[in-house]
């Protein structure tokens, strides 16, 4: 990739350790580019304003710029509409939006939640709480040994209780791109509805929900070179008509009493209180960076550091790599017997490498592989072959290094 992309992040730019920073803990968060942060900036700066609140002329702009964040965002996804996008503060509260507006107006004791075996936490304990609401249980589908997901026990547990089916777009622990469009054609054709947590596949994979046939993909801007704090929940239109509301507060009504109120349609009903509206624009100003560069170059540029990734791991005796889905996102999830996990993290960082040690918020995942946990070391576009270079050499040295 170019080095005018890598260029652009200036967290990069640093030494940690007296070694220049090879940070391979994307899939954690991504960096932001120096136009996402001016964005930022710039809107606290000049603009400031409340939205959907005042006439002035500041409110007017950032009305003005908060609406055409959120139509940037239905179309890098084909969003059916302005209000099938609700922002969110990011991936977690849009599946809690989704499990509480939708969950606990449609599920009824004996109905059945249908999750992934490799589902982040994220997309677990929202469907929790919502079970123990409505009566409603919770099953799981299970993954191939290469961790794919299953889809003949998918199949077999697709059973007319099905309410709901939750997966993943891609596996943060693992790396694997699940086979979104298969599976949502399965739990359609079962009457089910399909949320995906897209956290690890926005800017990386294309969405197109609608094509896909997906009734939530859930999102974190912070993942896609975008601000902390905000992501959206995409909503197709008959999932939509099912949902009752969740938060309540200002600027979701339209008319209070003391006794009751009327709300607004989505997206502004889901979306009470002042709203992040810099850390939208940010997020909007992220999508267009992708979108400059492409998701065609993205992925040709990422496969390839997947490819130097998974080789030079490899290489290292007594490590093992878990994931081998054929198709992965540049992710490297590996157990490496002979290193302490809870002591690896800041052991890497010796040699200024940056990676992530632990359960990545997996757990139903690692205890089914028998793992305490695993190394992962994750991509995104600013990466370079240099930065894995000098994490396979921190490998082998730490492998290498007396018990
Ligand atoms: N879910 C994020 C990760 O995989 C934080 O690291």
């Amino acid at each position: 990739m170019n080095a005018d992309i890598r260029g652009q992040f200036p967290a990069l730019q640093q030494t940690v350790n007296g070694r220049p920073l090879a940070y391979l803990d994307s899939a954690a968060t991504t960096m932001r580019p120096e136009r996402v942060l001016r964005v930022m900036d710039d809107y606290y700066r000049y603009d400031n304003a409340n939205v959907h609140r005042g006439s002035h002329a500041l409110a007017r702009r950032s009305t003005e710029a908060f609406d055409a964040a959120r139509e940037t965002v239905r179309q890098f996804v084909n969003a059916p509409s302005f209000g099938s996008i609700v922002f969110t503060k990011g991936c977690t509260e849009s599946i809690n939006l989704a499990a509480n507006a939708w969950g606990r107006a449609n599920l009824k004791p004996g109905d059945v939640i249908l999750l992934s075996s490799m589902e982040h936490h994220a997309n677990v304990v929202p469907w929790q709480f919502v079970a123990e609401a409505t009566g409603a249980k919770l099953r799981s589908f299970d993954l191939t040994p290469c961790g794919q997901v299953n889809l003949e026990d998918l199949k077999a547990k697709l059973t007319p209780e099905v309410r709901i089916v939750g997966v993943k777009h891609v596996c943060n622990a693992l790396g694997t791109i699940n086979p979104i469009a298969e599976i949502a054609r399965l739990a359609r054709a079962n009457g089910s509805r399909i949320i995906v947590d897209g956290a690890q596949g926005l800017g990386h994979q294309k969405v197109d929900v609608q094509a896909l046939g997906i009734d939530f993909y859930a999102m974190s801007a912070h993942k896609v070179y975008g601000p902390m704090g905000v992501g959206a929940l995409a909503i197709g239109d008959d999932a939509l008509a099912e949902m009752g509301l969740w938060q309540g507060g200002g600027d979701m009504t339209r008319v209070v009493s003391i006794e009751k109120s009327t709300f607004h349609s989505s997206p502004r009903c889901f979306e009470p209180g002042t709203p992040n509206v810099a850390g939208v624009l940010g997020f909007a100003e992220a999508l267009r960076f992708v979108q400059e560069i492409g998701l065609g170059a993205i992925d040709t540029y990422e496969q390839e550091l997947l490819a130097l990734l998974t080789a030079g791991v490899e290489s290292v005796p007594g490590i093992s790599i878990l994931g081998r889905a054929p198709h992965k996102a540049p992710v490297v999830s590996f157990s490496a017997p002979m290193l302490d996990l809870d002591e690896a993290g800041a052991q890497f960082d010796e040699f200024g490498v940056a990676v992530r040690c632990g359960r990545h918020c997996c757990m139903p995942l690692m205890e089914s592989c028998g793992l305490e946990g695993t190394i992962r070391a994750s991509c995104a576009v600013y990466t370079n072959k240099e930065d894995i270079n000098v994490m396979i050499e921190a490998l082998q040295a730490l492998a290498a290094q007396p018990a």
